[in-house]
């Protein structure tokens, strides 16, 4: 990849060691995707918050890196691994706090956006059509992509945070127009905040839904169609209430919108919750819903309202043996991340 005369002296040390580390990763990936340039960024959303999923070698890192590492571009943040206004009341342990917090403050010094939501287009981070951007969260990139026609690869932690330093990101994938062209039709009735979450667990980065995805060029080399019974076969991995195991209910996979907490509200309104529920959205957005008071009807039912991060990337395994989602993203990844049984249904049900 062809790197500017300034660009060569970040590579070389001249700006100090976190530019200089941040423009090695951006110039090994380019050179792996065979990128021609580096080209400008209009935002950065990184992921790996979570001590949970980064443990005490991604906290060393992002410890000495913070030294001298400031980010250049407006920088969001994925969810973290707790709720941290509210962890004690979360059951978080202590140990594990204590550990979370050092990652924050490591965030905190290198001016980043203290977000922690997984939906940052519907709060403080929503790029505009044509936007060059480097987004981890495979959730939000599939949503930047496919619905707001942005542009942004399937990014790590690291290299999104990279590009949040040098504002810049390699011109390869989902940047280019030959790229964002459609191979593979799929039929199938979704809604786009779960379709995009849903699909991201795979490899995709983007998909077109006519008359909604701002781009529409395809070019289809092969159809695919989904229906009930495929629906019906792909329930049948999941248990519900076959054994004695403590459960907890959980929402929020991606991060709840308002009109999806309005929702639950009116679902649990005069209600009593029997087991822990749990509704995960981000600050921004609760607080909505506490001037709408939908907060005070969850809260009333014994539902809870987290804020700052989801029933993947916390550490649920010390609340729950079996979480019941309505998120084929959590169900897929809870089993292997906390080891403990995934449910998966609609709304109505859990409630
Ligand atoms: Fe968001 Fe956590 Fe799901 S980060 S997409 S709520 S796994």
């Amino acid at each position: 990849m062809h790197l500017t005369t300034k660009e060569e002296k970040i590579l070389d040390g001249e700006e100090g060691k976190a530019k200089q580390k941040s423009m090695q990763i951006l110039a090994a990936l380019g050179d792996i995707y065979n990128a021609d340039k580096l080209i400008p960024v209009t935002s950065a959303h990184v992921s790996g918050v979570s001590y949970k999923t980064i443990g005490d070698a991604g906290l060393e890192f992002l410890d000495d890196f913070a030294k001298d590492a400031k980010v250049c571009v407006k920088t969001t943040l994925n969810p973290c691994g707790m709720d941290l206004k509210n962890w004690k009341k979360q059951k978080i342990p202590v140990n594990f706090a204590k550990k979370q917090l050092k990652i924050i403050d490591c965030f905190k010094r290198m001016g980043v956006e203290e977000s922690y939501t997984c939906v940052p287009y519907l709060t403080t981070n929503r790029p505009e059509f044509g936007e060059h951007i480097s987004w981890a969260e495979s959730s939000a990139v599939c949503f930047a992509n496919s619905m707001l026609g942005a542009r942004t690869n399937r990014e790590s932690g690291i290299s999104a945070l990279a590009s949040a330093i040098i504002g810049k990101t390699p011109n390869y994938g989902l940047h280019l127009d030959e790229n964002r062209i459609a191979k593979v039709e799929v039929r199938v009735d979704d809604q786009a905040k779960a379709l995009s979450a849903a699909l991201g667990v795979g490899s995709c980065g983007m998909f077109q839904i006519e008359g909604v995805t701002p781009e529409n060029a395809a070019d289809i080399e092969s159809r695919i169609s989904i229906n009930d019974g495929d629906f019906n076969d792909y329930l049948k991995n999941f248990t519900f209430n076959k054994n004695k195991k403590k459960e907890l209910i959980a929402v929020g996979c991606p991060h709840c919108s308002l009109n999806e907490i309005e929702e639950i509200a009116g679902l649990l309104k005069d209600k009593k919750v029997k087991k822990d529920f749990w509704i995960c959205t981000s600050r921004q957005i609760k607080k909505l819903a506490d001037e709408r008071g939908f907060t005070e009807i969850v809260e009333k039912s014994g539902g809870k309202i987290l804020c700052d991060t989801c029933m993947v990337v916390t550490p649920v395994e010390e609340i729950a043996e079996r979480v019941i989602v309505n998120s084929a993203k959590a169900a897929y990844y809870l089993p292997g991340l906390a080891g403990v049984e995934a449910g998966f249904t609609d709304l109505d049900e859990m409630v």
